[in-house]
């Protein structure tokens, strides 16, 4: 047993799950016309409904104790105060400093970070204004109205992601076109659609060291100077989001065209860096802002509010709370509104590439489970597909649910039906159905006693099954940057809790490496 599971407060969980699991969702709504009420938290433009768990006021504050035990809030704080908790790799971990704004320095190794945060911010601001504007054109004069973003993982998901989930704020003259896969299709068909004397290559590597990213980055510049474009005119159609400067250099990027970022900035952190360029080249400084002041909001709540209000916490311990108690091994992200489609995928990579992990800080194999596997997609899709296993199946799936009350086209009657799908689904994941109501509704059908009794077998749906309801009122940059920062959160708390180090990524790297050797033997 490892110093966890023999905590007294793992212990007490231990016991109140074997209680919990004898007991139904469906009749703690009929007994307490206020669990709604009780169980719904918000903050920073969420409302986060989480009564639709398999939870009590003693569990949750056994949860609470656990978090307690863990000495979360410790650890929480010297991510803030610039910390070396990435042991592994001798780094703090500070993305939220490049959304900081308390005008408060913020020291890494005694130094203040915050001066060059600023300068990259203004620098960003300016660039984007600059293509905005027409001001920066290409080498034949034209404005750059093509901006193709090439990157992979952390250096990809963010800026794509975010882009998509903000459509109705989009600048209209520029498009970006992300690119992240070495697959040859995906940079040809994009280079096919575009005009080299008014496209931008934005190339992001924080290490600049990554395959896909530099052999797209190559293929874009051979095809640029093949389109007639000089050496000389490169530093005018390319730019770089690097940590690595001399390597970007070295490349061939112009020194000023590299933006910055630094090795407290985890790639799965990044948006907030200069690696969200695209971002605000899509939606405008302004609005890119209002991103990270949104990011910035969760992290003052994070900080301060208490263990019972505060949403990255509360979400975290349910997710603790089914995978160590209830062996839930994944959880279903469910927006329902299409331009969060990619959200799932974001947080994938957010939680699986933090959480998926085996040894503790105390370099030992760990005998409990941790991060999940994550996954999900926009509703009402899932509905006519994997809901079923959800609602029927034999494996627990705790999901989140996410609806904005306002979108783009108010009016239309497609929202309403999108709302209600959702409340419908969480509903019938809570109260399912019984064997008894499934036996009622098919009486009138003039069934035999033996095929009513199979099919109503058929029909039942257990119910009891865990999800959150996530409300905003509209999907606007801010409360989008709330979001991100309040799973970014949930990921840490629940790495505080496992005892790992949630911002390394070891496991990447083999694969990597056997993959470049029999690239050398394909090549070669
Ligand atoms: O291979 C994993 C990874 O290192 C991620 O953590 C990272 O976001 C991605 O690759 C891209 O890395 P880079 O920005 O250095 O190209």
């Amino acid at each position: 047993m490892t110093a966890l599971t023999a905590s007294p407060a793992w212990q007490n969980l231990t016991r109140l799950a074997t209680k919990i699991k004898t007991q139904h969702m469906r009749d703690w709504f009929a007994l307490d016309s206020q669990r709604a009420e009780n169980f719904t938290q918000a903050a920073c433009g969420i409302e986060l409904d989480f009564s639709k768990n398999l939870i009590n006021d003693e569990v949750m504050q056994a949860l609470q104790a656990l978090a307690t035990e863990c000495h979360v809030s410790e650890k929480s704080q010297a991510m803030f105060a610039g910390g070396i908790i990435n042991h592994t790799e001798k780094r703090a971990v500070l993305h939220t400093a490049l959304r900081n704004f308390s005008g408060k320095p913020v020291l890494v190794d005694g130094k203040d970070v915050m001066p060059e945060v600023l300068a990259c911010q203004q620098k960003i601001q300016d660039f984007v204004a600059s293509v905005h504007s027409g001001e920066r054109k290409g080498y034949t004069g034209k404005p750059l109205k093509q901006i193709i973003a090439i990157g992979i993982g952390g250096s990809f998901l963010g800026p794509k992601i975010m882009s998509e989930a903000l459509k109705p704020y989009w600048f209209e003259g520029v498009k970006v076109h992300y690119v992240a896969n070495v697959d040859g299709c995906h940079i040809q068909d994009i280079l096919a659609t575009v005009d080299h004397q008014e496209t931008l290559v934005v190339m992001s590597s924080k290490s600049f060291t990554t395959q896909e990213t530099l052999q797209n980055t190559l293929t874009a510049k051979a095809w640029f100077l093949e389109a007639g474009g000089s050496q000389q005119d490169i530093a005018k159609h390319f730019i770089a989001v690097s940590s690595n400067i001399k390597a970007a250099t070295e490349f061939g990027m112009a020194k000023d065209n590299i933006f910055p970022l630094w090795d407290w900035v985890g790639g799965r952190y990044s948006l907030w860096s200069a690696i969200g360029l695209p971002i605000a080249l899509t939606i405008g400084y302004d609005n890119y802002r209002e991103l990270l002041q949104g990011a910035f909001e969760m992290d003052e709540h994070f900080q301060n509010a208490p263990i019972e209000q505060n949403l990255p916490m509360i979400l975290a311990l349910l997710g603790v709370w089914y995978v160590n108690f209830f062996d839930a091994q994944s959880h279903v992200l469910l927006p329902y509104y299409h331009y969060l489609r990619g959200f799932p995928a974001y947080v994938q990579q957010l939680d699986m590439e933090s959480n998926g992990k085996r040894i503790s800080g105390t370099h030992t194999q760990i005998d409990y489970a941790t991060g999940p596997i994550i996954w999900g997609s926009e509703g009402t899709n899932g509905q006519h597909s994997f809901h079923q296993l959800i609602h029927q199946g034999t494996v627990l799936v705790p999901a989140d649910f996410m609806l904005p009350l306002k979108v783009p086209n108010q009016d239309d009657i497609h929202h309403a039906m999108l709302a209600s799908n959702c409340f419908g689904q969480t509903q019938a994941l809570m109260q399912g159905k019984t064997f008894e109501e499934c036996k009622a509704d098919l009486t009138s059908k003039g069934l035999d006693d033996v095929t009513l009794e199979s099919l109503a077998t058929h029909k039942t749906m257990p119910g009891n099954k865990p999800s959150n309801t996530l409300l905003f009122n509209q999907v606007d940059p801010k409360t989008l940057g709330a979001l991100v920062a309040l799973y970014e959160h949930k990921v840490f708390v629940q790495g505080a809790i496992w005892g790992v180090n949630s911002f390394d990524q070891w496991g990447v790297e083999l694969g990597k490496e056997l993959g470049n050797q029999v690239l050398d033997k394909l090549v070669n």
